[in-house]
């Protein structure tokens, strides 16, 4: 448990931890998005609508659209060595999953990115540090789906956090249980798109946790792997890399800069359809997310995945942190 919990966080996680199984108590968290405690983290600024707000002040209202109906989009981005790594790729998809929706953002990219910077300096960040972008469509008049029915512009909030990767994540590895929910057809709500609503992958989350394991794998809807819960898959086979068609997941930065890599590092690698048929004799396989990088994949569905000691996952974590490098050099 993070030492900073107010006694109300203290009390939700307890309540969390008792309404389900023991073996995924929140204080026991293992997974890719396993951060060390950090003690900062209690006093950070936190920016609604243009204004900082200390952690436990910063509130939005209940007629909020996110809030309401899981109407917004948001963006987690890191921050390395002051920089804001791959911030044209978070904005251009953030970008994206507006117009998607058809939310109008009445700002520009260069301001969104100054408000940020406005955030990381509020808080004297530089190095390891995890910000969310959180863009919802605004406040309803009632509670209710209708766009025509938000009466103001957006609602932005920008949470940064002092947030480092456990190193155990990386050398424990996670285990993945394979969900009965699936990532729906693009004509439903497309898998790619980062909406408020992450209901679909929390379900699909509670069933691996509820298995034992630490993630979800999700198939699509033909039965094909597609990704997992909260990062992209990969898995190895006779030296190549293969991860799914990229229809049915959110198209990940990170799973954009391995392929980028793979590309650059000649390392065959495939974006294909597969099976668990093939997953299940897998060489090596490994997940991707902004917040904990390339992590092994060490289960399956109670079936080890151990068999190359994960030595090219090792290698494309080295290409992937030579990207992040390249990108701090660049200025971003
Ligand atoms: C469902 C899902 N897949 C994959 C990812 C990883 O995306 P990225 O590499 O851009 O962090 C995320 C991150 O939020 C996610 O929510």
């Amino acid at each position: 448990m993070p030492p900073y919990g107010s006694l109300y966080e203290k009390t939700l996680l307890i309540i969390v931890g008792r309404a389900t199984r023991k073996q995924y108590l929140p204080f026991m968290i293992h997974g890719t998005h396993n951060a060390l405690a950090d003690d900062r983290n209690k006093d950070v600024q936190i920016l609604v609508n243009g204004v900082l707000y200390p952690r436990n002040e910063a509130k939005i209202s209940v007629f909020d659209s996110g809030y309401l109906v899981g109407d917004g989009v948001w963006e987690a981005l890191r921050l390395h060595k002051g920089v804001l790594v791959f911030l044209n790729e978070h904005l251009n998809r953030l970008w994206e999953g507006a117009a998607a929706i058809k939310m109008d953002l009445p700002f520009t990219k260069e301001e969104l990115t100054a408000e940020i910077r406005r955030t990381l300096d509020a808080n004297q960040m530089f190095d390891h540090v995890h910000v969310r972008v959180m863009v919802t469509r605004g406040i309803k008049k009632t509670p209710s789906q209708d766009p025509r029915l938000t009466l103001t512009g957006p609602n932005v909030v920008i949470i940064a956090e002092h947030k480092q990767a456990a190193p155990e994540s990386t050398k424990k590895g996670i285990r993945l249980h394979t969900s009965t929910i699936r990532r729906g057809a693009p004509d439903y709500l497309d898998p790619r798109l980062n909406c408020h609503s992450k209901l679909h992958e929390v379900q699909a989350l509670i069933q691996a946790l509820e298995a034992g394991a630490d993630e979800a794998l999700m198939l699509d809807t033909h039965g094909f792997v597609a990704t997992c819960n909260a990062t992209n898959f990969f898995m190895v086979k006779n030296g190549e890399v293969w991860t799914s068609t990229g229809q049915y997941c959110m198209n990940g930065i990170t799973r954009a800069k391995v392929l980028e890599a793979c590309a650059r590092f000649d390392i065959i690698c495939k974006e294909k359809n597969f099976s668990l048929y093939d997953v299940y004799s897998a060489d090596e396989a490994f997940v991707t997310g902004s917040f904990g990088g390339l992590t092994p994949v060490v289960e399956i569905d109670g079936r080890p995945v151990t068999r190359d000691a994960h030595q090219l996952t090792n290698q494309l974590r080295k290409h992937y942190q030579f990207l992040i490098e390249e990108a701090v050099q660049h200025g971003q």
